[in-house]
């Protein structure tokens, strides 16, 4: 029989809350502002994309505490379970922290409605990389905005900072006493709290997932919640009854085997990072362009690919390498291609009670040929207009095997079987991609919308491949990954 427990639970900055009244949507901003009257911490957008809201959630992680940055107007207060959560005030609360001095003394603010968010970047940036180069500052501040300062300053005021000493930091000496209080505060219980006709459960294991998603009716699956946060502050949905997932240490394994790379669909997009710039180097660059560090740090991988969009970017990176999904109900585990997971807008092969446990990927080829790409219209924290992904083997110089994988290009994730068959068995050579490129048409037939028109989404497919080809035969030496400007 699993034990349950009516009560949410986590550190505020210095205080213990146990909440025992939480709503599924409600967010831990509305908590921080309306509640505990924090109003440090900002709201702009509402919808994870300016990072005024940014705060720290402090996470067990082994035997440490990792501290990310996240976006608290679109994460759900019942998701902090068993967190740290430190907002700006907290940061300040005995003397400016060397991240705020150098923000004032560079003039980093002007307005000062983004400030909070930005010093919370900087404050985790200054955390896991004291002295950052420009391009890991650039990339830690992805995903806030600010209108009136203009970032020059404040990127020198984030290099400042770097020379202050880590030694006395709070958060830093702290950490194995609040780590400690956390896990006092861990009874290893299911959560399943209502409140008035909502419910919030949190599960204590995969098993303990599966047996939820069988008992309970229409429950709303939540990981990182930066889709489903959305429904609620945008779409005003109801989400209840809701299964928090976003800490459950079974989803966020990453096993690298000697053949294949398998990661649990709760693994971030942050925790993955490291793994994928080691194993699959050619994903790097793309992985750091999905959303800003917010983002990054609370979007699962499960999650972009039980939602089914057809312009997530993971999918098609996944199924040019070949990858499988692992789905677990009550029922056992099913293993399928994950392009076959997609098939219809809207429509995955799920059925009720599963839920997505694992990704299995495999490794490229030795010698095999490999690529990514992302088009949007901004170069950081925007959705594709059309992403590509590329796997191509030779035997010799003719083309093996061609898994081409695109999103934005239809109502799914989806390859490009036309194209491949042109490929296969000819040499790689330009006049061949030039051939194969005719069979576009028959793979796609995109829509227009906002982001792009459906010719311009045509000629884009077919360049991708183009550029693929001349990179990786280095016919052209002219071309680079990435403009500078
Ligand atoms: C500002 C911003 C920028 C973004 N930028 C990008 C981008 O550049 N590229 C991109 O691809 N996406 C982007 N997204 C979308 C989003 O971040 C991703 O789709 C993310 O991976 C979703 O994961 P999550 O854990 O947050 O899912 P959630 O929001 O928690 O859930 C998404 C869906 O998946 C279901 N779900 C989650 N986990 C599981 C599971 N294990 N099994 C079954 N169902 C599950 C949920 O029920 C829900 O239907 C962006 C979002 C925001 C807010
Ligand atoms: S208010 Fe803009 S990201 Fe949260
Ligand atoms: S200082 Fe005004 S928005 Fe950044």
């Amino acid at each position: 029989m699993t034990a349950v427990r009516a009560q949410i639970r986590f550190l505020l900055n210095e205080r213990e809350e146990r909440l025992t009244e939480v709503r599924s949507s409600e967010t831990l901003l509305d908590h921080l502002r309306l509640a505990r009257r924090l109003r440090g911490t900002k709201e702009g957008c509402a919808e994870g994309d300016c990072g005024a809201c940014t705060v720290l959630v402090g996470r067990r992680t082994g035997d440490s505490l990792t501290y990310e940055p996240v976006n608290a107007c679109i994460r759900l207060l019942a998701s902090v379970d068993l967190c740290h959560v430190v907002t700006v005030e907290h940061v300040g609360r005995h003397a400016l922290h060397p991240v705020q001095t150098a923000m004032i003394d560079l003039h980093g603010s002007q307005c000062g409605f983004c400030t909070p968010g930005f010093v919370m970047s900087l404050y985790a940036l200054w955390m896991r990389a004291p002295k950052a180069t420009e391009t890991e500052i650039e990339e830690a501040l992805q995903g806030n905005l600010c209108r009136c300062t203009g970032y020059q300053p404040i990127i020198a005021a984030a290099k400042a900072a770097g020379e202050a000493s880590p030694a006395n930091d709070p958060l830093l000496s702290e950490r194995a006493r609040v780590r400690a209080a956390l896990d006092a505060l861990d009874d290893g219980a299911r959560v399943d709290l209502s409140t008035g006709d909502d419910r919030v459960l949190i599960p204590s294991s995969a098993a303990d997932l599966a047996a939820i998603l069988a008992e309970v009716p229409k429950p709303t699956i939540v990981a990182g919640s930066t889709d489903v946060g959305l429904w609620i502050t945008k779409f005003m949905r109801d989400i209840s009854p809701a299964v928090f997932i976003n800490n459950l240490a079974d989803l966020q394994i990453i096993e690298t085997g000697p053949d294949a790379v398998t990661i649990g669909a709760g693994v971030t997009y942050d925790d993955f990072q490291a793994t994928l710039d080691a194993e699959f180097p050619h994903l790097s660059a793309y992985w750091r362009r999905i959303g800003g560090w917010q983002v990054r740090a609370m979007g699962t991988v499960g999650g972009n690919i039980a939602n089914g969009s057809p312009i997530g970017d993971t999918p098609p990176a996944l199924i040019a390498l070949g990858a499988t999904i692992i789905l677990r109900s009550t029922a056992g585990q099913r293993t399928l291609p994950l392009e076959d997971f997609f098939i219809a807008y809207g429509k995955q092969d799920r059925q009720p009670g599963d839920f997505v446990e694992e990704i299995f990927v495999p490794r490229p080829a030795p010698g095999g040929l490999d690529a990514a790409y992302k088009v949007t219209k901004r170069r950081d924290e925007d959705i594709s207009a059309v992403a590509a992904a590329f796997h191509v083997e030779l035997d010799g110089t003719t083309v093996a095997v061609a898994r081409l994988a695109y999103g934005g290009m239809a109502a799914t994730p989806k390859r490009a079987t036309a194209v491949e068959a042109a490929l296969v068995g000819q040499p790689w050579t330009l006049a061949t991609v030039a051939r194969a490129e005719a069979r576009f048409a028959e793979d796609f037939q995109p829509l227009t919308d906002w982001r792009a028109s459906a010719g311009y989404r045509q000629t884009v497919a077919r360049n991708l491949l183009r550029r693929f080809y001349l990179e990786t035969t280095g016919e052209n030496a002219q071309l680079t990954r990435e403009v500078a400007v």
